[in-house]
């Protein structure tokens, strides 16, 4: 069986792509720089939410999958898999040298024959700057292919499992490699050009971030109002085939969809107007469920304020770029008192002692266990759990 190395491989995407490939029998090898992680994940610890993690990790640890921070086990790979981070800089273009970074820091153990996949979403075009990366060092062309990751955080294992994969490649050689190993977890290949698999990760989250953008907007135009969004929207999507997939308001956030709107964005030199029409509407939103809180309880100035769920998703255990903070600081801009609260997160306020101390309620995020409160204290919910009586 191959083997393989996930660089990046404690991650959010990486681990739960090692562990399916492990359960399928490859020699898998996670190698990072996240010395926490690495313990955590050798001691059988998943270190963030994901389901099923933890079943798999009890039966392919140090049988066919290893953990380590020690690069030089990427000389003995046939596929290197590359899944770190691609962030966008304060200016929101693509912070393409990172992954270049990456890239060369391992590149001097690395040799022609192996498969090398990036599995990171990268911006329009990156492949083929590290193909020319490679053909200079190797004085060959490189087995190199681009198979982005389309899974949703938490749910990545049941999705590696049940999506179809997208492959792109520089060669057919390269190309039919990795769908050989992909076609080993996933039910279905599809093939395209590596810019056209970069442009459709790009796309696909973009669409998601805008979907949520028209409901967000609606949502503020409505209740600015003072009308009842939710009465509307269920009118209009009720029965109505063509609004199924209408989305509801709520904190668009987390490490994705924004920083990939804003690639697609510089990848079209800033003139995506929808895309950054959508993350004016969406980083808006914070700022609008503080002024309807305001609305309702008048000055915020020495009021407490409850904020339930602190994540970037409901039912998560993940804060990167949750916009949960971001209506915590205008609070405290307000000169509020804020207790974020959250069943996911230690270091929180328990639920009943923010909800007996606070003066009123944001509801952040709408995990599971909030699905049933009765909240008796004025509330801001633009997710419409609690039902608004007005
Ligand atoms: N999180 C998601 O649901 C999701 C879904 C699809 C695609 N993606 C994309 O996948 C990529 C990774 O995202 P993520 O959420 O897994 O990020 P992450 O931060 O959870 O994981 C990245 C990992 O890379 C490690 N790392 C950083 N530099 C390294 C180095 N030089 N050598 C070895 N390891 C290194 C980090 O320690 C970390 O464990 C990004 O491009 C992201 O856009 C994420």
């Amino acid at each position: 069986m191959k083997r393989i190395c996930i660089i990046g491989g404690c991650g959010h995407v990486g681990l739960p792509l090692g562990l399916v490939l492990a359960e399928k029998n490859f020699v898998v090898t996670l190698l990072d720089i996240n010395k926490y992680t690495i313990d955590l994940i050798n001691n059988k610890i998943v270190p963030f939410q994901e389901d099923g993690a933890v079943e798999i990790l009890n039966q392919v640890l140090n049988k066919n999958l290893f953990v380590t921070a020690d690069k030089e086990v990427i000389k003995e790979q046939d596929v290197i898999i590359f899944i770190t981070g691609t962030p966008v800089d304060e200016h929101h273009n693509p912070k393409i040298h990172e992954v270049m970074n990456v890239i060369e820091k391992y590149m001097p153990l690395m040799n022609k024959e192996q498969l090398i996949i990036l599995r990171s979403t990268i911006y329009p075009g990156t492949t083929e700057i590290i193909e020319q990366k490679f053909h200079r060092y190797f004085n060959a062309t490189p087995k190199l292919a681009f198979c982005p990751e389309r899974i949703l955080q938490g749910k990545g294992i049941e999705e590696i499992k049940s999506l179809p994969q997208i492959v792109s490649a520089v060669s057919d050689e390269a190309g039919k490699e990795a769908a050989g190993i992909f076609s080993k977890i996933a039910p279905k290949i599809i093939h395209l050009e590596p810019v056209e698999a970069e442009l459709s990760k790009l796309m696909l989250n973009t669409w998601r971030y805008l979907e949520f953008a028209i409901a967000n907007q609606f949502y503020m135009m409505v209740e600015d109002k003072g009308l009842d969004f939710y009465k509307i929207y269920n009118a209009m999507t009720e029965d109505y085939p063509r609004a199924k997939s209408f989305c509801r308001a709520g904190l668009a956030a987390g490490p994705c969809l924004f920083k990939d709107t804003m690639q697609l964005s510089a990848f079209y030199r800033n003139q995506f107007f929808l895309g950054q029409s959508a993350m004016l509407v969406n980083e808006g939103l914070p700022n609008f469920l503080v002024s309807q809180l305001e609305k309702k309880v008048g000055s915020l100035k020495n009021k407490k304020v409850a904020l339930l769920g602190m994540t970037f998703k409901a039912n998560n255990d993940d804060i990167r770029e949750s916009l949960s903070f971001k209506i915590k600081k205008e609070l405290e801009f307000k000169l509020a008192e804020v207790l974020p609260s959250d069943p996911y997160l230690k270091e929180t306020y328990k639920l009943e002692d923010a909800l007996a101390e606070c003066d009123a309620v944001i509801l952040g995020v709408p995990h599971k266990e909030y699905l049933n409160l009765k909240i008796y204290k004025p509330y801001v919910d633009c997710w419409n759990v609690w039902k608004n009586e007005r």
